[in-house]
Formats: structure tokens, C-alpha cells, sequence
């Protein structure tokens, strides 16, 4: 009885100190955003899928159009808490709520472990399907990295969660958007960056790139 007690206090510290380092790495996952917004539009309109607690303006350029779109109401009640500009919308990232060729651009950040497999290709599908032609995709998440203590720890302990390769998260994304770039990068945990572009009607998807070394 007492061993179990330690046990799940220990795998809450291990919990804790998980979230610390994730959240420690935001910096870093925003800082790689900005560097992939590329040329957007006058004015763009850009949809964060699973944006939880929203995403800083500073990000974005001027005038441009955020909506913050998530599934839990307690996460957007945090966004609007902030006072940030931009529109919170409670929706299912596998059934976007929005027009087709509606978005400039898709940012979709730590979000993808929390969908089942076969949620996951309703997430691409859907991005592609709101994004306008020459529309990009920003994704990041955390991969499964079983030679990183850190990673197995994390994956461990984050039950319910559905940690994927790197491979198998660009491979998804190339279904339906033409994969730009996609690089490994670490921090404390492994992580994947993918930024994929909505091609015209013959242009789905496209053949996979090879990481670019010099992002990990
Ligand atoms: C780890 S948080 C990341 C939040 C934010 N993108 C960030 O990086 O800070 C994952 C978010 O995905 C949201 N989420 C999970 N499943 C979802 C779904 N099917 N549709 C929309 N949002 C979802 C959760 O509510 C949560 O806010």
C-alpha cells in the first residue's frame, strides 16, 4: 500500500515536472512559428486548431484576423480572459466550423497527440480543406523518441495520449498538403515542425521531403 502511495506520487512529480519542461519549451515553439509565417496576405485571417489558451499577437502581423479554435470551453474562457485580440470558437478540430478556402493560414501546435488515429487525417483533411490555395499549415507536436529519457518519461506518464514518429505525422500531413518543410528539432523532449501548403485541384498532397539537419 505505502509502495503504491509513493509510486503515484512519484509518477505525479515526474507529471509536474514533464508539464514544466513543455511548458519551459513554448518560447522556443512560437519563436519557430514566426520564422515559418512566410508571405501572407494583407489583413490575413489565421485559425489556430486546438489553440487552447491562444497563441501571442505579437506572433502575427498587423491586422490580421486570429480565431482561436478549441474544443474545451474552460481553455477559450482562458484566451478570452487575456484580452487578446482575435475570436474564440468552440469547435472539434475533426469538423471545422468554417467554409471551405476560408483561411490563410492553419497553426496547429502540441495538439495532435490528443486525437485518435483516426481523428488525425480529419485533422489534415479539415485544415486543408478551410485553407485557401497557396494556404499553409504550421504543425508541431511532440514524437515519440525512445531514445530520450525525457520522451519516454513524458509518454509514459501522459496516459490517453497518442504519441506518434515523426514519419507517421508528416506522412498524414502529405495526404493532403504539399509538405514544405519538416525538420526534427529537441527540447528536453523530440519534436516535430511541418509547414504544408494547399496546392490546386491536381496538387494534393506531394512527395515527402528528408528532414533538414540543420533544424534539429
Ligand atoms: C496541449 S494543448 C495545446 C494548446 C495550444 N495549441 C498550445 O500549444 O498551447 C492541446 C489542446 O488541444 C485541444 N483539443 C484536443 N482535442 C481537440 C479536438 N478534437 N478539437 C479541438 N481541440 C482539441 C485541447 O482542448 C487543448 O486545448
Amino acid at each position: 500500500m505505502l509502495t503504491e502511495l509513493l509510486h503515484r506520487a512519484a509518477s505525479r512529480a515526474v507529471v509536474y515536472d514533464a508539464i514544466q519542461l513543455v511548458a519551459g519549451a513554448a518560447p522556443l515553439l512560437e519563436k519557430r512559428l514566426a520564422e515559418n509565417l512566410g508571405h501572407l496576405p494583407s489583413r490575413p485571417t489565421i485559425l489556430d486548431v486546438g489553440g487552447g489558451t491562444g497563441l501571442p499577437p505579437s506572433l502575427w502581423p498587423e491586422g490580421t484576423t486570429y480565431v482561436c479554435l478549441d474544443i474545451d470551453s474552460l481553455k477559450l474562457a482562458g484566451f478570452v480572459g487575456k484580452k487578446r485580440p482575435g475570436s474564440p470558437v468552440q469547435a472539434d478540430a475533426t469538423r471545422l466550423p468554417l467554409q471551405g478556402e476560408a483561411v490563410d493560414l492553419v497553426v496547429c501546435k502540441n495538439v495532435s497527440h490528443h486525437l485518435t488515429d483516426e481523428q488525425l487525417p480529419r485533422l489534415f483533411g479539415e485544415s486543408a480543406r478551410v485553407l485557401k490555395r497557396g494556404g499553409r499549415m504550421l504543425f508541431i507536436d511532440a514524437v515519440l523518441a525512445p531514445e530520450r529519457f525525457r520522451s519516454r518519461l513524458l509518454w509514459r506518464y501522459d496516459r490517453g495520449s497518442h504519441p506518434r514518429t515523426s514519419e507517421g505525422l508528416r506522412d498524414a500531413m502529405a495526404k493532403e498538403l504539399k509538405i514544405q518543410k519538416w525538420d526534427d528539432f529537441a527540447h528536453h523532449f523530440r519534436y516535430v515542425f511541418l509547414a504544408g501548403v494547399k496546392q490546386g485541384a491536381l496538387g494534393r498532397g506531394g512527395p515527402a521531403p528528408r528532414p533538414d539537419p540543420a533544424g534539429s
